[in-house]
């Protein structure tokens, strides 16, 4: 057979374990897996290389809704270039972009968007809101809808929906997993008097603390049980929800993020100042510890950066007026890699949090897993290649990142979306050729 692309002479991630074989791709697609395949026009020599399904970062904020992004701080060119340099081949944006996907005509825009502008594969979320309940069982459909998103507890941006009676109306309006981000709003807003504008930038966690997200989960919970309908708590980060969240696996699913894996207080305040806060907080030890034990016995569903760059200036404010978020999509793979060269998880954990798992979760279509018939996206990595995270290599346009001087073991040295090469040793070349994801729904 002849095909477009052949990988030969590497290792292959496969749900099943590591195996050595080459993968032919015909037309974007994976064609075959084996050896002695036959030809192709092009041969990428995967020899001391491994090559994984590609990397899907399910949460990020391009900031971009279809009309340029926010100059000095994102937009789809450039969050999907950073998501390329650094392994990922898609990425599921959320909807507090400007302007916010909450509308046929926004989400529509979005999607129209993504072809011409994203150097990988994007997946669309929808916002919630208290004024589109009646419209969302309709947008959830949408083309290249990963799923709605709700805010329960203010965040970056003016999406919200904080009450009981909304979030139940919103969960009998439609059929798919909604995500969320659990925060409860009224503690939030009961505890804000306790602390003062110029307090330490750790009084984030002191305000927004462990019972603030706990709740907000138990709310969220109680509501999908009573409505039976499945719902995926973003970034859960408190010992107390892992262990909740495990009894109610058959509604509920668990994204943990990066951060709260590899960050806690007080150190990450210490050293990064503002550049540590987001929402929920990075909280200490114990929970860190707590996040790890739930990847492990398998309570975590996916991984994500939750990449959310803001400009140093809106950053660099005093507490709590300094903006909430951290830049994350490129670094996301090599930090993971650095954990399994640690010994933290093994690679087919690493798979199934970061390709598998978010494809499971959103029903993406024919992504997540290196199989014949499946799209060709493989993220190929060095497991022995030491690199240090530099800021130059950042691509988001804020150009900062928590995790500068990190040293990784594993980096990723290719990254292929569909059959193409989007990005090799470091370089992209050629104009985007990302499209929106296709979904189960
Ligand atoms: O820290 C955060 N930043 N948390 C969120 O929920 C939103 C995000 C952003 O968009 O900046
Ligand atoms: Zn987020």
């Amino acid at each position: 057979m002849n095909f477009d692309l052949l990988i030969r002479n590497g290792v292959v991630a496969f749900p099943w374990g590591e195996v050595a074989a080459d993968v032919g791709v015909q037309g974007g697609i994976i064609a075959a897996i084996g050896t002695n395949l036959g030809n192709a026009e092009q041969i990428f020599d995967a020899a001391h290389l491994t090559v994984l399904p590609g990397i899907i970062d399910p949460h990020v904020h391009f900031r971009d809704g279809g009309l340029g992004g926010i100059k000095g701080v994102e937009d789809m060119a450039s969050g999907t270039l950073g998501a390329v340099l650094g392994g990922v081949t898609s990425v599921f944006d959320m909807p507090n972009t400007e302007p916010a996907a909450t509308s046929a005509e926004t989400v529509a825009r979005k999607h129209d968007y993504i072809s011409g502008q994203a150097y990988c594969d994007v997946g669309i979320y929808v916002g919630g809101t208290k004024e589109n309940i009646v419209e969302l069982a309709a947008l959830e459909v949408m083309p290249g809808v990963c799923g709605i998103k709700i805010f329960a507890g203010s965040s970056t941006g003016n999406l919200m929906v904080e009450d009981d009676e909304h979030i139940g109306m919103i969960m009998r309006a439609g059929r798919r997993r909604i995500s969320f981000h659990s925060e409860d709003e009224y503690r939030l807003q009961a505890r804000k008097s306790r602390f003062s504008c110029g307090d330490p930038y750790a009084s984030h966690a002191q305000w927004r603390d462990v019972e603030c997200a706990y709740l907000g989960t138990r709310r969220i919970t109680a509501l999908a049980r009573k409505t039976g309908r499945p719902a995926h708590i973003l970034h859960v980060s408190t010992a107390e929800e892992f262990a909740f969240l495990r009894d109610h696996k058959a509604l509920m699913s668990v994204e943990v993020l990066l951060n709260h894996l590899v960050q806690s207080a007080p150190d990450t305040y210490d050293r990064l100042g503002p550049y540590g806060v987001m929402n929920p907080p990075v909280r200490d030890e114990r929970h860190r510890l707590a996040a790890w034990a739930a990847v492990a016995d398998g309570t975590v569903d996916t991984l994500a950066s939750d990449h959310a760059p803001h400009a140093a200036a809106a950053k660099e404010r005093p507490w709590p007026d300094c903006a909430s978020g951290m830049t994350g999509v490129q670094t996301l793979l090599p930090m993971m890699l650095e954990q399994v060269a640690q010994g933290n998880l093994s690679l087919s954990r690493l798979t199934s949090l970061m390709a598998d798992g978010p494809a499971r979760v959103y029903g993406a279509v024919n992504k997540g897993r290196i199989a014949a018939g499946y799209d060709a996206d493989f993220s190929i990595v060095d497991l022995r290649a030491r690199r240090r995270i530099e800021k130059s290599w950042i691509a988001s346009q804020c150009g900062w990142t928590p995790f500068e001087g990190v040293v990784c073991t594993g980096w990723p040295v290719a990254t292929i979306v569909r059959g193409q090469m989007v990005m090799r040793d470091g370089a992209v070349a050629g104009a985007p050729t990302g499209r929106p994801v296709l979904f189960r729904s």
